[in-house]
C-alpha cells in the first residue's frame, strides 16, 4: 500500500509512522507536514527506513498536495492545529488548516482516486459529556472551543464528501492521547517537563475536569484497524475507558517524577472548558476487534521514563518557542492590517 500520512512530524502522526513501518513491511509512507511549531524533524530522527519519505508542505497548498498524492492508495489525515488554548487566543490558523486545509486535501484526494481517506477527528466535537453518559457515534456534536469547532468542520466536510460524492472517507474520534513525542504544551508532557525543573504546575479551575486518557500506541492500533477493516462513510469512536480528573493525573505524574504535590498551582480556568470527555467505543470493539491494551499505570510510567531520558528532544522542539511562533503570526496580521488601513485611507 502507498500511504500518505499528513502531520506525520507531530505527536500522533509520528507514532503512527513508526507503527506502520514496523507492522507492514511492504507499505511505503509519504509524510506531508508543514512543520509548524508542533511538528519537528527531530521527532522523526530515528526513522531511517527508506520506505518513509518526508515532504514539507501545507495541506492547504493545492499544487503541493496534488504532487504529494500521486499514486496514493490511502491517506491518514492527522495534520491540524491541535491546542485548545491557542485556538482561544486566535482561531485563524485553526480554520485555515483544520477546515480549509482538510477541504483542499479531500478535493485533491477525490480527484486523485484515493481509495481510502481516514480523517483523524476527536471526541471534542461532541462537547462536554453529562455525568453518567458516554457519547456514541450517533450522539449530536456540540463543540465548545474554536479548536473543537474547527475539527467538527473537518469532520462534517468529510461526512459530506461521502454522502455527496461517495468518496471513501472514514472518521475516527479519539480521546486524549498521551505518550512519547507530545509537544510539551499539552497537559501530560507539560507536567513532566515542569516538574523535573521544580516549576509550578498550572491546574485550570478546580482541576476536577475529567478526561479519558489513551496511550498513543493504542490510538495507532485503532487507526490501523480502521484503515484496514473500517467501512466507508462510518465513524468510529476510539476511547480507553480511563476516566480521571486532571488533579488525579497530575498527582500520579508528580509521584512518578518524585516531586511533591505542592507544585500544583490553581490558575484561572480556561473559558468554555469542557467538564468531561467520555466515549462509548463498542462499535470499534465489535466491528474491528479493537481495544486498548496499555493500562494507564504502565503507559504513564513508560511516558514519564521516556521524557526523563529524552530531555534533548524537549530542548530541541521547544527551541522555536511559543513566543517566536506568536510574533510571526501577529507580525503578519499587523502588516496585513496596516495595508488595509493605508488602502482605506487613500480611498
Ligand atoms: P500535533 O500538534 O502534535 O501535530 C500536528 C502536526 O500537523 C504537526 O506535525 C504540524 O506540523 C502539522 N501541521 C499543522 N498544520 C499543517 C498544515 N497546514 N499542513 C501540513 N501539516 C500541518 O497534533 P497531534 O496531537 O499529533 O494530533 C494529530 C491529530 O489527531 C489532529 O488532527 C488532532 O485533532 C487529532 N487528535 C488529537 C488528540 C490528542 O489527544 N492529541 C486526540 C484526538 C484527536
Ligand atoms: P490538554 O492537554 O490541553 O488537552 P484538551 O484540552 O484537548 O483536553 O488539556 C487536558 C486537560 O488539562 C484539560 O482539561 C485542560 C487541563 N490543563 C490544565 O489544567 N493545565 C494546563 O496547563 C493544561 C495545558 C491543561
Amino acid at each position: 500500500m502507498k500511504l500518505v500520512v499528513t502531520g506525520g512530524a507531530g505527536f500522533i502522526g509520528s507514532n503512527f509512522v513508526r507503527h506502520v513501518l514496523a507492522r507492514h513491511p511492504r507499505y511505503t509512507i509519504r509524510n506531508l507536514d508543514k512543520l509548524t511549531y508542533s511538528g519537528n524533524l527531530h521527532t522523526l530522527q530515528d526513522v531511517k527506513d527508506r520506505r518513509h519519505t518526508f515532504v514539507r508542505g501545507d495541506i492547504g497548498d493545492r499544487r503541493r498536495v496534488q504532487e504529494a498524492l500521486k499514486g496514493t492508495d490511502a491517506i491518514v489525515h492527522f495534520a491540524a492545529e491541535s491546542h485548545v488554548d491557542r485556538s482561544i487566543l486566535d482561531s485563524t490558523a485553526f480554520i485555515k488548516t483544520n477546515v480549509l486545509g482538510t477541504q483542499c486535501l479531500l478535493d485533491a484526494a477525490r480527484h486523485a482516486g484515493v481509495k481510502r481517506f481516514v480523517l483523524v477527528s476527536t471526541d471534542e466535537v461532541y462537547g462536554s459529556a453529562p455525568t453518567g453518559e458516554k457519547f456514541t457515534e450517533e450522539s449530536l456534536i456540540a463543540p465548545n472551543s474554536p479548536y473543537a469547532a474547527s475539527k467538527a468542520g473537518a469532520d462534517l466536510l468529510a461526512r459530506a464528501y461521502f454522502r455527496t460524492y461517495r468518496f471513501p472517507v472514514i472518521i475516527t474520534r479519539c480521546t486524549n492521547n498521551y505518550g512519547p513525542y507530545q509537544y510539551p504544551e499539552k497537559f501530560v508532557p507539560l507536567i513532566i517537563s515542569r516538574a523535573v525543573k521544580g516549576e509550578s504546575i498550572p491546574v485550570y479551575g478546580d482541576g476536577l475536569q475529567i478526561r479519558d486518557w489513551i496511550h498513543v500506541m493504542d490510538h495507532c492500533s485503532g487507526l490501523d484497524a480502521v484503515l484496514h477493516q473500517g467501512r466507508d462513510g462510518e465513524i468510529y469512536n476510539l476511547g480507553a475507558g480511563n476516566e480521571w480528573t486532571n488533579l488525579e493525573i497530575a498527582r500520579r505524574i508528580l509521584q512518578l517524577v518524585g516531586k511533591s504535590d505542592s507544585l500544583l498551582t490553581y490558575v484561572q480556568d480556561r473559558p468554555g472548558h469542557d467538564r468531561r470527555y467520555a466515549l462509548n467505543s463498542d462499535k470499534a470493539e465489535k466491528e474491528l476487534g479493537w481495544g486498548p491494551q496499555i493500562t494507564l499505570e504502565d503507559g504513564l510510567k513508560q511516558t514519564v521514563d521516556w521524557y526523563l531520558s529524552n530531555d534533548e528532544w524537549i530542548r530541541r522542539v521547544t527551541a522555536r518557542t511559543y513566543r517566536a511562533y506568536y510574533r510571526q503570526q501577529y507580525d503578519q496580521r499587523a502588516s496585513t492590517m496596516k495595508k488595509v488601513l493605508t488602502r482605506g485611507g487613500k480611498k
